[in-house]
């Protein structure tokens, strides 16, 4: 079973609409024709109708950086999974680090988010990971059992291959530092592990890992040569058309 690669851009708090459109109408062109592998930006929530509209009939494809799991009600400054369906995103960003740190969001929320994007057509890149304190007391592997377990609990057998997981060490992130490959994949090994000892091997095989923490065009082809490396989650270097492009181009490889 070949993995496609996943490179999604993660683009926080960053560009306006004018900007959004223009940089997001470079990344289509720059990138047609690009194969073997699938890439989506994920812009501000206010932006999220005009970037659907700009990649159009393209193969970029529009993420939201955050969804609510409830459908409707009283949830003052939220949307559904099907808000972000009809304006055509089809993935959601979850459980990212500064969401869960500045925003209080539990397992148990990221893990109710997953379901509702799982139930409803939306594609979630759940994200989990150490911070430095763990990763220094050696914790990695029971911080990221716990997270891994908690997403993967709420999620259907017969669904779990559309998922996708997203291993960001919180100390990599925006800090410059990457993990190194081997640090990298070594976790991702794990959490193959995991999905196998929940889902058997075919569904482990299916399931895409992602990498994200300080990826940049230079180190980009290092950590996808990892076994189970299967795309990059990229902040900062998704900003601009040159770095992001480059990053799809050499994330584009099979994986076996
Ligand atoms: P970074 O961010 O690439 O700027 O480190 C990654 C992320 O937070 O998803």
């Amino acid at each position: 079973m070949m993995r496609k690669p996943f490179v999604c851009g993660n683009w926080k708090l960053n560009h306006n609409l004018a900007e959004t459109r223009s940089i997001l109408g470079e990344m289509k062109n720059s990138l047609a024709g690009v194969q073997q592998v699938e890439y989506a930006i994920a812009p501000v929530a206010t932006v999220l109708a005009a970037a659907c509209e700009q990649v159009k009939g393209s193969a970029l494809h529009i993420a939201a950086q955050n969804v609510f799991y409830e459908k409707k009600g009283a949830f003052t400054g939220e949307w559904s999974v099907a808000h972000l369906t009809e304006l055509g995103c089809d993935y959601a960003i979850v459980g990212h680090s500064e969401r869960r740190a500045l925003f209080n969001e539990s397992d148990e929320i990221v893990a109710r988010k997953v379901k509702a994007c799982m139930e409803g057509d939306l594609i979630p890149i759940a994200c989990f990971g150490e911070n430095l304190q763990q990763r220094e007391s050696d914790l990695v592997k029971s911080v990221v059992t716990a997270q891994v377990k908690s997403i993967l609990g709420v999620v259907d057998s017969e669904a779990a291959e559309r998922l996708i997981l997203a291993y960001e060490p919180i100390w990599a992130i925006g800090t410059g530092k990457t993990a190194t490959a081997e640090q990298a994949q070594e976790v991702h090994m794990l959490v193959r592990a995991l999905i196998t000892d929940q889902f058997g091997q075919s569904v482990a095989e299916k399931i895409r890992i992602i990498y994200g923490g300080s990826v940049n065009a230079d180190n980009a082809a290092t950590l996808m040569a990892q076994k189970d490396i299967d795309g990059l989650l990229v902040g900062g270097a998704s900003l601009s058309t040159a770095s992001f492009c480059s990053i799809v181009k050499s994330a584009s490889v099979l994986r076996a």
